[in-house]
């Protein structure tokens, strides 16, 4: 049933990296008590809910996207009784808390992997993965999102799927054994209160039956060629009853409790399916976040992602950063329409640091003047770039070994965040151990920089919040006008300027908020967005 009314519709949603956020132990990575100590930063900052990515017993071969125990946290990370009082705290401070779930695969240290491999071909333990036999060759041609081959062998001749990393098997969506497991671990965690899910591969699960062959790279966030043939691993139509059996577990549980979909499908009416009203709530919209920074490119995303989205009665969900991809401080620090970089290395062309910020706020308060909801980046709110000079030495994304260090990968993104500007590991936590390194810039970003500051990033954001909030953007509509990129949003106008010259307010209008100072006359300057109200 649609419920106009739920939380979530046009909620402010900001990710949490567990291993970047903050360390509370000081051994370099961030922990669960390190981002319940602070929480309280986030409900000054004014947002609805946290998703935390994957802090779940792991080997971390993929950063903890390789899941060896879905009920269980990581020591590294804490344990269960952290994630309790985690819950716990942000529902005392008003803020709801999404977790990650990876059903697609699970590690290579999973129990059940370890099972199959003990008992062998044929077995019902290799049931719940996708193992064939095809002597010296692989079964298909399909490849590794992060390269090379989606097929290994096992010493007894077996083959197995795994569409990213080598540690990461496919699970097999056939075996009801597999759909089981999924149902207890939801209701696992919303027993302990979680508010949703972000789940990842949304579009993975099932495979077409007779996995034909086929060639073409897959890559993170790389939508499908909605022109071209559908490929046999993604967006199958079996996936959509899987997440309704989900769904009808989540509405057994009080409160709202969400499902966000992780799915590179295209086009977005493709997308909006799995957003229909008996299936998820939510599904990351990357046609925005990969769109150029171009009026016409922007206003074309924006209205065939609403009109896709009001067709099933959802609404959108945007977003510009994630712990996938170059930060768009960064990304938009070079030339317009420079596709999306895997990763930035310091021989790489490296972007205008002072133009992709300038950009990057007026992209966020764009973003942020849209109806539906919004998912932030933790380290965005700071206006934080990529690491582009990261040595290579330091590099753990699997991307950067399985394509053969063709791609840098997505670490320049994960780098823990700065807090206060002269303390070790700049405030990361108690010592100066960072599981990346920071970038020496980092000082003039922390958050104690910043708070107070009128003009600083921190404090853009938390107006905009604030703002979105008192006019109630997240619940409206978008009416274009003539002459400008701006749309009326309630009472409030929302102006971008893409052109060189300065563009005027209309007489009247009241400004609320800038991405930027206004020029000496009141007008709004290249790369500015305003706020206005009316
Ligand atoms: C998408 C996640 O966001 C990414 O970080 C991960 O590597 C892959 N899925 C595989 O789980």
């Amino acid at each position: 049933m649609l419920d106009t009314d739920a939380w979530w519709r046009d909620a402010v949603i900001y990710q949490v990296y567990p291993r970047s956020f903050a360390d509370s132990d000081g051994d370099g990575m961030g922990d669960l008590p390190g981002i319940t100590g602070r929480l309280h930063h986030l409900q000054e900052l004014g947002i609805d809910a946290v998703w935390l990515s994957p802090f779940y017993p792991s080997p971390q071969h993929d950063a903890g996207y390789d899941v060896a125990d879905y009920r269980g946290v990581d020591p590294r990370f804490g344990g269960l009784g952290d994630a309790d009082k985690l819950i716990a705290e942000a529902h005392s401070r008003g803020i709801k808390v999404i977790v990650d779930l990876v059903p697609n695969h699970t590690s290579s240290e999973h129990a059940w992997f370890q099972a199959a491999l003990a008992a062998g071909p044929g077995s019902p333990e290799r049931e719940r993965y996708i193992f064939r036999s095809s002597g010296e060759e692989p079964p298909n041609s399909w490849t590794s999102v992060f390269g090379g081959s989606a097929w290994e062998r096992l010493p007894d001749g077996e083959w197995y799927l795994h569409l990213f990393d080598v540690s990461q098997p496919d699970l097999n969506w056939d075996n009801p054994e597999v759909r089981a497991e999924f149902l207890d671990i939801l209701r696992f965690w919303l027993d302990r209160g979680v508010d949703g899910f972000r789940v990842d591969v949304a579009h993975g699960l099932v495979k077409e039956a007779n996995l034909t062959d086929w060639t073409t790279t897959s890559t993170i966030l790389g939508g499908l060629d909605p022109a071209g043939p559908p490929p046999p691993m993604w967006d199958q139509e079996g996936v959509h009853e899987i997440y309704q059996s989900w769904r009808r577990v989540l509405d057994e549980y009080p409160g709202g409790r969400i499902l966000v979909a992780e799915a590179w499908v295209a086009p977005a009416s493709r997308l909006a399916r799995y957003v229909r009203p008996d299936e998820m709530h939510q599904a990351f919209n990357f046609p925005y976040l990969d769109a150029p920074w171009r009026p016409a490119e922007l206003r074309t995303v924006i209205d065939e992602t609403l009109e896709a989205n009001d067709a099933v009665g959802a609404t959108t969900t945007w977003v510009l950063s994630n712990h996938d991809v170059v930060r768009h401080a960064s990304r938009l620090g070079f030339p317009i329409g420079t596709p999306r970089m895997p990763g930035i290395g310091a021989e790489d062309p490296q972007p205008d640091a002072a133009l992709g910020l300038r950009r990057a706020r007026a992209a966020t308060l764009l973003m942020l003047g849209l109806p539906g909801s919004a998912y932030l980046y933790q380290g965005e709110e700071l206006g934080l770039p990529e690491h582009t000079t990261m040595p290579d030495e330091f590099r753990e994304d699997p991307a950067w070994e399985r394509s053969g260090h063709a791609e840098r990968g997505r670490d320049g993104c994960r780098v823990p965040l700065p807090w206060e500007a002269d303390a070790p590991s700049y405030g990361f936590g108690p010592s100066d151990a960072s599981w990346l390194p920071q970038p020496g810039i980092w000082a003039e970003y922390a958050l104690d920089r910043q708070q107070g500051v009128p003009g600083s990033t921190w404090e853009l954001y938390r107006t905009a919040l604030s703002l979105r909030r008192e006019h109630g953007l997240g619940r409206g509509s978008v009416a274009w006008q003539e002459d400008a990129f701006a749309f009326r949003n309630g009472d409030v106008l929302v102006l971008t300027n893409f052109g060189s010259e300065p563009v005027e307010l209309p007489s009247g209008a009241r400004l609320l908020v800038s991405s930027e100072p206004l020029d000496g006359d009141g007008r709004v300057p290249t790369d500015v967005t305003v706020w206005a109200a009316l």
